[in-house]
């Protein structure tokens, strides 16, 4: 059974529900999730610019949930890991079954496990999966996802960062929102998500607003002065002392230094054996 949100009724159906709905849904960037979770979604994806953009259907949220693919009478989606050790891996038939699902009318999209051993979530992974039609997003739970059913699905495995979670939601979610910046009319302002970090391969430099004075800390002089130009190269400085300070990685990829901008080196090494986005 999947659900989906936006402008489209949440309602058990045989049929996915974005294919019904009008030809500009049916186009929009759409995020399929399969999840033993359901509940959680859209949780703060329902919120501010993104729940806005949801309900104004510049994307589609669709919910396969994993414990009605389970089996028997208990549902059961998981057992104990071959070879012995702690916890439960999901089963690679029920989370097949539940891909499946999740992946009827998005076969041009790529299905993505969320996975400590994955990728790391970049802008430049965020603004290439934003330029397709969506994803299938596979969450897993427990000790994780039989490794077959990543396999006979082409799954691309990506981490929200080098921690252990519970879950894959939350990586979900945050793929999601980040993605979801880079189409057209979700941000208020675009001219946002060309001048954040990472855009230009740096991080962003600090922002002020008002009072220009607050409890004797006054903003830099240069932001007050009506000079477009000095500003810019204020903001630039900054952004590259901050960069080289903080993240030396990023300088070294920003300078050239470490070959392929939009790729770290065990990105680059991964891709000859993985599938990629
Ligand atoms: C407890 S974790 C499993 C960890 C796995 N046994 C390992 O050591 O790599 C359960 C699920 O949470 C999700 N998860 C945990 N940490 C994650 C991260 N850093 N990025 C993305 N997903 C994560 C994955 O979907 C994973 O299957």
């Amino acid at each position: 059974m999947s659900r989906s949100h936006g402008r489209l009724s949440i309602a058990a159906s045989g049929a996915p529900r974005d294919l019904m709905g009008p030809r500009r849904l049916a186009r929009a960037w759409t995020a399929s999730v399969a999840t033993l979770l359901p509940d959680v979604f859209p949780g703060p994806l329902g919120a501010s610019l993104t729940g806005r953009a949801l309900q104004e259907g510049l994307w589609q949220l669709r919910l396969t949930d994993l414990r009605a693919h389970g089996l028997g009478r208990h549902r059961q989606v998981d057992d104990a890991p071959f070879g012995g050790g702690p916890g439960l891996v999901i089963r690679p038939d029920v989370a097949d079954a539940a891909l499946r699902e999740a992946r009827e009318g998005m076969q041009d999209a790529p299905v993505i496990y969320l996975s400590p051993r994955g990728e790391p979530i970049t802008h430049a992974l965020t603004k290439r999966l934003a330029a397709g039609p969506g994803a299938v997003l596979l969450c897993g739970r427990f000790e994780g996802v039989d490794e077959r059913v990543l396999e006979a699905h082409g799954a691309v495995e990506v981490s929200l960062g080098d921690f252990v979670m519970t879950g894959g939601e939350l990586a979900a979610m945050a793929l999601i929102d980040a993605s979801l910046r880079h189409i057209g009319g979700v941000l208020g302002n675009q001219r946002s998500v060309e001048e954040e970090s990472f855009a230009q391969g740096l991080l962003e430099h600090p922002q002020y607003t008002r009072p220009a004075d607050w409890k004797g800390r006054a903003v830099p002089e240069v932001l007050l002065s009506g000079d477009h130009g000095a500003v810019a190269r204020w903001r630039r400085d900054t952004a590259e002392r901050l960069t080289r300070e903080r993240r030396p990685d990023l300088w070294r990829a920003h300078t050239g230094a470490d070959g392929d901008e939009d790729q770290s080196p065990r990105q680059a090494k991964e891709q000859g054996d993985k599938p990629a986005l």
